[in-house]
């Protein structure tokens, strides 16, 4: 490491980030305070928010006079030679230099001198830093959204295909009602619908500019902070100097929507698992998502959904990380807040991924050669039925019969108790006892009872909005293919 020094216009180059402070430095930094204390192998992965960001800064101080044309160009043509130079991977990132921000500020400097050192003028690391994570977050926010977008298209997809399959819903995992298999899917579509309105709002949030807060307090150059927002796309700018460079509730409402989708993630996952256990016997999905046993032959694992169902967890934690991060800190910027960046960048690749995969595990992938998607789950509508058939599915359709008849719901309700008692002894379905002995249970049942204990009978009877009869279930399905595109 080269002897702490002041900046003079002769000296050029940043090599250390001891030469970013002043003279008041007596000793170096050992080795491991270095490396402890440094951000730049993770937050490079910012550069592209960090180089925009400061040529919206430099173009508004040359439009205020702050800097001169001259100056704004020189920091122009340098910030396109250090964008190459990052494409190309020959930057040179040093761990001296702390962060991306005093990396790539020392290499500006490098290039093309003063111009180069009047960048930072009227601005701080501090709030440089919050308009990065703002500006990287909102395209990742934008991705997310197509991501969400493409996952609700695979499930619509497979949901079209698979109105009038009936398989048993649960409630408790105990056979409690058929429905329709498509109304299933519907309602994860429900859920990631959600999830990508909660990013949307999150982003609103996310689209304010610190810039110009300076280190804590503002600042004494004439800035216009409008202007900057407005070249970066942003929907409006801090109003308090001191907590728009402190607080990442940004980062935790991301982190907290992105939470509630893996969990959405979770669940959907555990039902994949199930439905493909041998005793289910439900769907299939595609070979490349499972992987085998090293010691039993027979075996086709469920790995992707059951990482995606532990990913979760590695998502939430992140959550509880960054809201304790935050918990506690005094007013304004403290150095705690550059922990905020692992767990967010881990949040964001995580979800990324994960919705990824599971449009393709669900919808399959288009074949180039027929244009149509392949290779998504494969539905085994025989055992869903056979499944729906099982277990008294339709009980409370009987119940429902026998109120239309008069008889009060309660009632109708433990007349039905005994008839099941009885089929349970009997070992048969309701359907399968003789109308006599359902007459036996009340007189007003006659032969149209059969149509109402049909798992059809029963899907069709459930004709209320949001309900499960296949007419409603086109309904909404017609609504959601008109919303996706
Ligand atoms: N690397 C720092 C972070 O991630 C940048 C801001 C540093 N500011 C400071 N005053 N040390 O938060």
């Amino acid at each position: 490491m080269s002897t702490p020094q002041a900046s003079s216009s002769s000296h050029n180059q940043l090599d250390t980030k001891a030469e970013a402070w002043s003279a008041l430095f007596s000793e170096p930094m050992s080795d491991l305070v270095k490396r402890y204390t440094s951000s730049v192998f993770f937050d490079k992965r910012m550069w592209q928010a960090d180089i925009q960001g400061s040529l919206a800064h430099a173009e508004m101080l040359s439009a205020q006079k702050i800097i001169a044309a001259e100056d704004f160009a020189a920091i122009q043509k340098g910030m396109a030679q250090i964008t190459a130079e990052i494409e190309a991977g020959s930057f040179d990132w040093k761990l001296d230099l702390e962060d991306v921000h005093l990396n790539i500020e020392a290499r500006l400097t490098q290039l093309v001198g003063d111009a180069g050192k009047r960048l930072h003028t009227g601005r701080s690391r501090n709030d440089q830093v919050a308009t990065d994570v703002r500006l990287w977050l909102r395209g990742e926010i934008d991705l997310i959204e197509g991501l969400l977008v493409e996952l609700q298209r695979s499930l619509v997809e497979v949901a079209g295909k698979n109105v009038d399959v009936i398989l048993p819903g649960f409630t408790h995992l105990q056979v409690a009602q058929p429905v329709s298999f498509a109304h299933h899917l519907l309602a994860y579509v429900e859920m990631f619908k959600r999830d990508a309105e909660r990013m949307l709002d999150v982003r609103k949030r996310v689209n304010v500019l610190p810039l110009g807060s300076a280190a804590l307090a503002g600042t004494t150059y004439p800035l216009d902070r409008e202007r900057v927002a407005r070249t970066l796309g942003m929907e409006g700018v801090s109003q308090n100097s001191l907590d728009g460079v402190s607080d990442r509730d940004f980062a935790i409402e991301f982190t907290a929507a992105a939470s509630l989708c893996m969990v959405h993630i979770s669940r959907l996952s555990e039902e994949l698992i199930i439905w493909m256990s041998q005793n289910f016997g439900f769907i299939r999905i595609a070979d490349r998502f499972t992987t085998g046993s090293s010691i039993m032959p027979q075996k086709k694992n469920p790995d992707v959904p059951e990482l995606a169902r532990g990913k979760t967890g590695r998502v939430v934690g992140h959550l509880m990380g960054l809201i304790t991060l935050m918990k506690g800190q005094p007013l304004a910027y403290n150095k705690d807040n550059q922990e905020d960046k692992e767990p967010l960048f881990d949040t964001v690749d995580t979800l990324k991924d994960t919705l990824r995969i599971f449009a393709e595990m669900i919808g399959g992938q288009v074949n180039p050669a027929t244009g149509a998607k392949e290779g998504g789950i494969t539905v085994n509508a025989g055992n869903m039925r056979a499944a729906a058939l099982k277990g008294y599915a339709t009980a409370t359709d009987l119940a429902d019969y026998l109120v239309k008849k008069g008889l009060p719901f309660r009632d109708a309700h433990e007349t039905v108790a005994h008839a099941v008692k009885l089929a349970t002894q009997k070992g048969v379905d309701l359907t399968e006892l003789p109308l006599a002995e359902l007459q036996a249970f009340n007189p007003n049942i006659e032969a149209d009872v059969f149509d109402a204990l049909s798992l059809e009978g029963s899907l069709n009877a459930r004709n209320t909005l949001g309900g499960t009869a296949p007419v409603q279930v086109r309904a909404q399905l017609a609504k959601h293919q008109a919303r996706l595109g």
